[in-house]
Formats: structure tokens, sequence, C-alpha cells
């Protein structure tokens, strides 16, 4: 069992974890991620590792709530447990001296690239960061970002707060204005895929990660297969980091919007049956917790 110490929301549909995983907080980089079983019948979701404290033992993860498994996750709080978490998986992000790089966070995409933002900075680049949200209530973890960029720029479609207009807006004054060598993009598809049509005429390197559907995270089950260049990959070993343009965002497009129909139905079963399925959780917790000998039985380090 992996116990919450901490959760809290940042915004709405959005909530920050942090949880007992002593191995995977010591072995993972900027860019991995983890896959999480809530409970015995629950199903296996990927999330990035916001950052990790060794010494505590813990990690973070940021869940934003959008089907059946991610809403019965922000129903958690601290002292509750969750059943796996397995990781450290996927290649960690490269980290180079580029020296003026652009990273892009939409969304939950912010705290998906705050690690990678991070060690760019710490490695010695000019760190610009651009942040996009429809509304200023959706914006997460600005003052996080300030922290480990030189500028931040915010970007919201109505104009609420920071500029009007889009990240790709911000972006093109940028690559235009500044001696930008490198993009780093996490978001919706539509909008990496935007950022990689802006960046494609200069030939900047850009770095999109990946959220196609995952089930094992291990390459064995085929189900995150993306299409990069004329060759298929596997996100979860070969990414979730590629090169943007190469990317068949059409594909990967397709392929999340497989089983769109009955994530709906799950949805609509979970807000029916909320209290229930809350404390299905919650038992299926203390029971496991009541088994001492499975204690910490579920931590796997798959990568050192
Ligand atoms: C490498 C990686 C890192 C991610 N990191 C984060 C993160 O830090 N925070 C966060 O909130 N989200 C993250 N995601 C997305 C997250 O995994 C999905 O939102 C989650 O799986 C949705 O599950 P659900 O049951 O709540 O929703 P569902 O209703 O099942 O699905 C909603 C949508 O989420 C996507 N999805 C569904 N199942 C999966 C799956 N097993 N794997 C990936 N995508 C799926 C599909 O596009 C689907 O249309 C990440 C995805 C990947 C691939
Ligand atoms: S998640 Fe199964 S191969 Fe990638």
């Amino acid at each position: 069992m992996f116990a919450i110490v901490d959760a809290r929301f940042l915004g709405p549909g959005v909530k920050q974890f942090e949880i007992v995983a002593p191995r995977i907080a010591k072995a993972q980089r900027p860019g991995q991620f983890v896959i999480v079983r809530l409970h015995d019948r629950g199903e296996r979701i990927p999330l990035t590792v916001k950052g990790s404290d060794p010494q505590k033992g813990t990690i973070t993860l940021v869940v934003q709530a959008i089907g059946k498994t991610t809403m019965l996750f922000n129903e958690l709080e601290a002292g509750d447990a969750i059943l796996d978490v397995v990781g450290p998986l996927g290649k960690p992000s490269d980290i180079e001296q580029y020296g003026t790089v652009v990273v892009i966070g939409g969304g939950v995409g912010t705290a998906i690239a705050l690690p990678t933002a991070k060690a760019l900075h710490d490695a010695g680049n000019t760190v610009l960061t651009i942040l996009g949200a429809r509304t200023k209530d959706l914006l997460i973890l600005e003052d996080e970002v300030r922290r480990v960029s030189d500028e931040t720029f915010i970007m919201t479609d109505d104009g609420s707060y920071g500029e009007k207009g889009l990240v790709t807006d911000k972006l093109r004054q940028l690559v235009a204005d500044r001696p930008v060598k490198m993009v780093l993009a996490i978001g919706p598809i539509p909008m990496m895929r935007a950022v990689a049509e802006t960046t494609r005429p200069g030939a900047i390197k850009t770095v999109v990660s990946l959220n196609s559907i995952m089930v094992d995270g291990t390459g064995m089950c085929g189900g995150c297969r993306v299409i990069v260049g004329d060759k298929s990959a596997f996100a979860c070993v070969d990414g979730p980091e590629f090169d943007a343009h190469n990317v068949d965002f059409g594909i990967l497009t397709q392929r999340n919007g497989m089983y769109r129909e009955k994530e709906k139905q799950a949805v609509d079963r979970f807000k029916e049956h909320r209290e229930e399925e809350v404390e299905y959780l919650r038992s299926a917790c203390r029971m496991r917790e009541a088994e001492k000998e499975f204690e910490g039985a579920g931590e796997h380090v798959a990568y050192a």
C-alpha cells in the first residue's frame, strides 16, 4: 500500500498528492512516470512524477479529473492509501545545454513539464515558460513555474489573466525575438500539434510528451503504440517524449478516442455510484493495511 501524506487541490478538478514510495523517490528522473492502480478492481493509469523527496521517501503526483479513475483518485485525502504504484517508467527527459529554451505547459501539462523545466534551468539554460489556459481559474502551479523560469508568460483564451491569446501566439513572438534553440510542449494534443507546426519552418528542435493510452507501461501490451517518422514506437518505453516534428498526431488522436463511448458510460456509472465507489476504495485500503505482511509489496522499480 502507498500512503498519501498530503493532498490538496491546485485548481478546479486538479489535485496534488504526496505519496510514500521510497524506492521510486530515489530512482525517478524528470520526464518519467508511474503506473497507478487505486484498488484491486481498478484500471491502471499513467501519471507523471512531478517531483520527489528521497529523504522523506515521497513522490508527488498531480491528477486532473477527466474520467472515472482520475475522478475517484481525486476523492482521496491525506491518510488514505492506494494499492499499486509502479515505476519509474519511461525514458527520462534529455537534459542538455541548449542556451535559450521555451517550455510550454497547457492545463495539467504544466505539472508534467515542471520537473523538466527545473532540470533545464539547473543545467544552465535560459528557460522561458509559457503557460496557457482557457481562463485564469484553470492556471496551475504559476509560482512554482516562476521559480524555475527566467521569464514566464501567461496566455488565457479569454484574456482574464496575462495576455489574451494562444500559447502559439507568444511562441511565434519569442522565436522571432530570441535565440530559441529548443522547445518543450506538454498539454492537449491540438496544442502540441500547433506548437510543432509553429517551430517546423525554423527547424527548431521541439519535444512533446505523448499521452497515449497505456496499460502495462513496460512495452508488453502495445496499447501505447504511436507513429513517429515512418516507424511505430511505444510511448511507454521509447518515450513519452518524442521529436514533435515527426509525431503523427492524427493517429494519436484517433487511438486516444477509441474507447470514448465506454469511458463516457464509466463516468456516468461513477457519478451515479460515487459514494459506493469511494467507500469500496477506502475499505479495500483498510483491509490491505490490516494485512501487514503485504506492506510495500506493490512498489516495483522497473528502471534503476
Ligand atoms: C506518460 C503519461 C503521463 C501522464 N501524466 C499525467 C499526469 O501527471 N496527470 C494527469 O492528470 N494525467 C496524466 N496523464 C493522463 C492520464 O493517464 C489520463 O488522464 C487517465 O488515464 C484517464 O483515466 P480516467 O479513467 O480518469 O479517464 P478515462 O475516461 O478512462 O479516459 C479519459 C481520456 O484519458 C485518456 N486515457 C484513458 N485511459 C488512459 C490510460 N490508461 N493511459 C493514458 N491515457 C488514458 C484517453 O485519451 C481518454 O479519452 C498521463 C498520460 C500519460 C500517457
Ligand atoms: S503501455 Fe503497453 S506497450 Fe506501452
